[in-house]
């Protein structure tokens, strides 16, 4: 079955169902990210912050090479890093993150934090402390001209925003030749998001969902007593009915929201669970109780870490 697309506000289109790659380690998201283009995923998830971009990239060599799957068939995502917001540095970044992949364009670029960190060789630059980041004062206007530009020079198809808050998008609205076609930010049935889905609704900016299934496996972020929506019985009562697993309703859920999920595993079995839910359909009923399900839970919550920085979008609910 065939994964339905959007299109975008700039006129291309993106895959409703991606692979993730954050914590993929090495030597396994190679593997993960060929098993996925077998299993007919067209759409992976990457980030120069995820330190994985070299195997990815081989891989895809070899695919492309081997003909089945042409490059215009796969639609890549990747980020700029906080170290890289001066206009110079994200230029950089976006050079570094072609030249990883092995790719001559990329399909959509991300900011990937409105926040600024110190530039220079830490991707974590860290304060003597360890507990907070060295910030820079970069605006995230200037890292968004060099994207602008890197659009314009046909390096990159599409560009966007992640983590960013209704506000700043609003600013970069303002401030800016070139609308976002995509704001990436964490969506899951504990965090669903509405306010900000209706002001990207009412931009035409699509939302992809990150952490949809809030990231059971991440030790990074996870605390003891977080709650966990592949337990959840209110979607277990639909996954059974359908004959789903709690993880395939979630990415149902949020594609037939017209929301795009980029859900990450690196088991075969996982990869094959999570790509087949397009045979499903969820009544108004169900969709609206799982809508239900909202805590406002937040699995990537650097607010102690970053909260002071001038550009953290999260110290309100917007
Ligand atoms: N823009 C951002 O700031 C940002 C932040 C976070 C994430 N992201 C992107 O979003 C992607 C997805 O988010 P995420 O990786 O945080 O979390 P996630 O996709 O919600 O969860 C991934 C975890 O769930 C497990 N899993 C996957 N499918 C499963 C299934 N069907 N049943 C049970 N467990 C399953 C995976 O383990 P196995 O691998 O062992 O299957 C892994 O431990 C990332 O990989 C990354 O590409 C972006």
């Amino acid at each position: 079955m065939s994964v339905p697309s959007v299109t975008l506000n700039d006129g291309h289109k993106m895959p409703l169902l991606g692979l993730g790659t954050w914590q993929s380690e090495p030597g396994e998201v190679g593997k993960a990210v060929k098993t996925a283009l077998e299993l007919g995923y067209r759409h992976i998830d990457c980030a120069y912050a995820y330190l994985n971009q070299k195997e990815i990239g081989d891989v895809l060599q070899k695919v492309f090479a081997e003909g089945k799957i042409k490059r215009e068939d796969v639609f890549i995502t990747s980020k700029v890093w906080n170290t890289f917001h001066s206009y110079e540095k994200a230029k950089e970044n976006i050079a570094t993150i072609l030249s990883e992949l092995q790719l001559d364009y990329i399909d959509l670029i991300l900011i990937h934090w409105p926040m600024g960190y110190a530039e220079g060789a830490e991707i974590f630059p860290k304060t003597e402390d360890g507990k907070k980041m060295r910030y820079s004062d970069v605006d995230y206007l200037e890292t968004w001209k060099a994207a602008e530009e890197a659009k314009k020079s046909g390096k990159v198809r599409s560009i966007g925003i992640s983590n960013f808050n209704h506000l700043q998008i609003d600013r970069l609205l303002d401030n800016s030749t070139i609308k976002p076609s995509v704001l990436q930010i964490e969506l899951s049935p504990y965090l669903t998001q509405k306010k900000i889905r209706d002001y990207c609704d009412s931009k035409n900016i699509f939302i992809t969902a990150y952490s949809p299934f809030g990231n059971p496996g991440s030790s990074m972020f996870r605390k003891s007593g977080d709650p966990c929506v592949l337990n959840d019985e209110t979607i277990k009562k639909i996954a059974e009915k359908h004959g789903k697993t709690n993880a395939q309703i979630v990415l149902r859920w949020i594609t037939q929201h017209n929301i795009i999920a980029i859900p990450k595993s690196t088991s075969a079995e996982r990869l094959s669970q999570n790509f087949n839910v397009f045979d499903v359909e969820l009544s108004n009923e169900e969709m609206n109780a799982i809508d239900g399900l909202n805590k406002n839970w937040r699995l990537v919550d650097i607010k102690e870490r970053d909260g002071d920085h001038p550009h953290f979008p999260f110290n309100e609910e917007y």
